[in-house]
């Protein structure tokens, strides 16, 4: 496995890693799911981290009694994520977790390249609402993989953008289903929040600062 001094590149998910997206993905996701009178708390949320819109709509929907068609899959699936934008409207760059740019700016100081992984189509909104599309070298999202999270296409593309062998990259995820792409991608998974405690994670962190 690669030691920490071996690391050319590090690829960071966005929700629940940079911003704290995540609380708002689960409260937009909740109104859906109290419409349908569907059982739905934090813990079922855990399983929808890195997951794709559409996947994480049929994790929900697994609580329901009632068959949903194709179309009415997708009509949920867009009000939630009309909730979801409505609530990225106050996002400001004061939204960044902790000291994240001063992190990255050492890492590339440290002659590391920097990109994003995030399986979420609204990556380039956000990255622009907190200011920090500049930040990155390369962006791979929802809007350029076919298959999301634990699939390793998004990782994958990471590199490719960035020209950089998978195995000197190392991920940054919050979720078990993003450490899963890591390995799979042949790279090193740093995990924090919910995946600091999987047991595939190969270095748990608490904050990003201990990078
Ligand atoms: C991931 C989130 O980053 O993006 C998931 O962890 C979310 O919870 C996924 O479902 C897709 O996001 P979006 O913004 O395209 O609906
Ligand atoms: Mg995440």
């Amino acid at each position: 496995m690669i030691m920490d001094k071996e690391i050319k590149a590090y690829i960071f998910d966005l929700d629940g890693v940079l911003v704290f997206t995540d609380e708002l993905h689960y409260l937009a996701w909740k109104k859906i799911a109290d419409k349908l009178n569907i059982e739905f708390d934090r813990k079922i949320n855990n399983r929808l981290r890195g997951v794709s819109r559409m996947d994480s709509l049929e994790i929900i929907l697994e609580k329901s009694a009632k068959r949903y068609s194709e179309e009415q899959k997708k009509a949920l699936a867009e009000e939630k994520n009309e909730y979801y934008r409505e609530s990225l409207e106050t996002m400001t760059p004061d939204d960044v977790v902790g000291k994240v740019r001063e992190k990255l700016t050492e890492l590339r100081n440290a002659g590391c390249k920097l990109a994003i992984g995030s399986s979420s189509k609204n990556t380039k909104l956000i990255l622009n609402k907190i200011g920090m599309t500049d930040f990155f070298d390369a962006i791979s999202d929802g809007t350029n993989i076919t298959k999301s999270k634990p699939d390793p296409e998004v990782f994958l593309k990471a590199a490719e953008m960035l020209g950089i062998d998978p195995q000197y990259c190392a991920v940054v995820e919050d979720a078990e289903s993003g450490i899963d792409a890591a390995k799979a991608a042949g790279m090193y998974a740093i995990g924090i929040g919910e995946a600091a405690n999987y047991h595939k994670t190969d270095r748990p962190i608490s904050s990003i600062m201990e990078i």
